[in-house]
């Protein structure tokens, strides 16, 4: 079985300070629903003080970018390498980071190579814009992020990977793609490509996240898809209450 993933993107919101306190009201919260993985990802600046306020709990802990690079001269920048032993997981490839940061298939792809080879587990986002979905290229184009962003990852190393799915359209927005249209795309485009890419078994085993305005209120909706295994939440994921109740309705609709 997959076990379902909850991820909260904090993206560039709190203050360290903010940011430990946050988690030590979470923790407790979140210590029931062992059934779910429940992830944080916190800015830079908060990273290390976040991870060490929860050591002691089940609860990991997300970086929201990095370099491909291990070192060098790359002004700015976090490596795999700094990472490592700090965080389980890196987000890669946010369109966030694409749109904005000018991140490409192909520096996305280096990222997740650099993260499994320092033992850290990528959270791949792709998602197609508006102008895409509306020219019902949404298929063709999330399936070719998918392959750019696993070229030359082996079907061992796909134990550690994670997908989200996040439209674009749909981020930040309040608009959401339904249920049904996210559970297609994520089962009949995410999903096939692994097919294609390395077995039935590869692909059946790979937990895939949707990601784009997800709040209480449409919670059930995703995770009562089949193929939807569950959320990288940014908004909701700043308010301990709406993150407690994300994760207990994730753990009512997959029954862990
Ligand atoms: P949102 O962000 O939940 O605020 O739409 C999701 C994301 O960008 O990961």
């Amino acid at each position: 079985m997959r076990v379902p993933i909850i991820a909260g993107n904090w993206k560039m919101h709190k203050t360290l300070d903010e940011s430990v306190a946050f988690v030590r009201e979470l923790a407790p919260k979140l210590a029931p629903f062992s059934g779910i993985e429940r992830v944080v990802s916190p800015n830079y600046i908060a990273l290390a003080a976040v991870a060490d306020a929860l050591k002691a709990t089940d609860i990991q802990v997300s970086a929201q970018d990095v370099h491909w690079e291990d070192q060098g001269a790359y002004t700015s920048q976090i490596s795999p390498h700094m990472l490592k032993g700090l965080v389980d997981y890196v987000i890669i490839g946010h369109s966030e980071c694409r749109t904005y940061l000018g991140d490409t298939d192909e520096n996305v792809n280096r990222k997740a190579k650099a993260l499994l080879a320092n033992d850290i587990k990528p959270i791949i986002a792709v998602g197609e814009s508006l102008a895409q979905n509306e020219a019902g290229e949404t298929q063709a184009f999330v399936g070719q992020q998918v392959r750019a962003a696993l070229d030359g990852i082996t079907a061992a190393q796909m134990q550690q990977i994670v997908f989200a799915y996040e439209p674009i359209w749909a981020i930040g927005t309040g608009k959401n793609a339904s249920g049904e249209v996210a559970n297609t795309i994520i089962g009949g485009t995410i999903r096939a490509t692994l097919e294609d890419l390395y077995g039935g078994e590869v692909a059946a085993a790979t937990r895939i996240q949707y990601g784009g305005s997800v709040k209480p209120s449409n919670m059930i909706e995703y995770m009562g898809q089949p193929d939807i295994d569950g959320a990288l939440v940014g908004g909701a994921s700043l308010k301990v209450d709406d993150f407690t109740e994300l994760v207990a309705l994730a753990a009512q609709a997959k029954g862990v």
